[in-house]
């Protein structure tokens, strides 16, 4: 039986030692941390996402403004208000909420976010970094995925990795993340041959496709870490589940996340992290 590793409880040791750290930013720089998020329309996913990140900035000290806009607003408008935000010295982070309504171009309004205010790691520039191994902000999920690896103090290095899913967001960063620490990694996607195969060979298991409860005892490893990425709705019970069959494979893993609890309240917290981290360095230029 597994040990479950709680995404919870470390973003709430997390979130207290921030509070703490920003609780000295008045006094010190005269102003706490100020994210901007922008949300368009009324996608109930993105309005959840948008409450958990305020109630997040409101426990930590951070200053947050949401700027609300229905769905039918254009695209230069949106581009914009990014503008405006990107200009505006007493803004640290911008967040466009995704997605964006089918008549935007998603990449053209993320490329417009400067990067030292693209808390999400998604502008070309900080997904560059991560690649050159350069400073940069990297992207909530993948970080809070290996911050709570450390948390429960899985050796990395030499270790075999499986990432199911090569998405921008998780797949390919995480990927990135786990070969800097000496991960031997292999990436797996909707057409890998002999998938179970390939995921019986990994110690540590990322689930990361977003089909609930694709990952089945059968393609784990006895002994493996299995972290579970995937939010989605349980087809028959309507109840929020992973990617990973929890009940069966936690008979198998040595440690396990669960959903939910496990990955999701890290990627806020993270996202509050490169809050304070692009304050910083925004003080710093100062
Ligand atoms: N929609 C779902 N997750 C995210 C996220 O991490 N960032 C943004 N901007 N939109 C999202």
């Amino acid at each position: 039986m597994a040990i479950i590793i709680s995404g919870k409880e470390l973003a709430e040791k997390r979130r207290a030692q921030m509070k703490e750290e920003v609780s000295h930013f008045e006094e010190k720089y005269g102003r706490v941390p100020h994210l901007a998020v922008v949300l368009v329309g009324l996608d109930p996913g993105s309005v959840s996402y948008v409450k958990g990140k305020e109630k997040a900035c409101v426990e930590i000290g951070i200053k947050n403004t949401t700027i609300r806009k229905p769905d039918t607003i254009s695209q230069e408008e949106l581009l914009n208000i990014v503008n405006e935000l990107n200009e505006d010295d007493s803004v640290d982070g911008i967040l466009v909420q995704l997605p964006l309504p089918k008549h935007m171009d998603s990449d053209f309004i993320i490329n417009a976010i400067i990067p030292q205010k693209d808390v999400d790691g998604f502008h070309p520039v900080n997904v560059a970094s991560l690649y050159l191994k350069q400073k940069g902000i990297i992207s909530c999920t993948p970080k809070g995925i290996m911050e709570i690896l450390d948390y429960a103090h899985i050796e990395i290095e030499g270790k075999r990795a499986v990432v199911i899913g090569r998405s921008n967001i998780v797949g390919m960063p995480v990927s990135k993340l786990l070969l800097d620490r000496n991960a031997t990694v292999t990436i797996c996607h909707s057409r890998t041959k002999n998938l179970s195969e390939v995921t019986k060979e990994a110690d540590i298991l990322i689930a990361a496709l977003g089909k609930p409860l694709f990952v089945q005892e059968d393609m784990v490893k006895e002994g493996a870490v299995v972290i579970d990425v995937g939010v989605n709705r349980n087809l028959e019970t309507g109840k929020l589940c992973g990617d990973v069959d929890f009940e069966h494979v936690k008979e198998k893993a040595s440690y396990i996340t669960k959903v939910p609890g496990g990955v999701g309240p890290m990627t806020i917290t993270c996202l509050m992290e490169n809050t304070i981290e692009c304050f910083l360095r925004h003080m710093e230029e100062k």
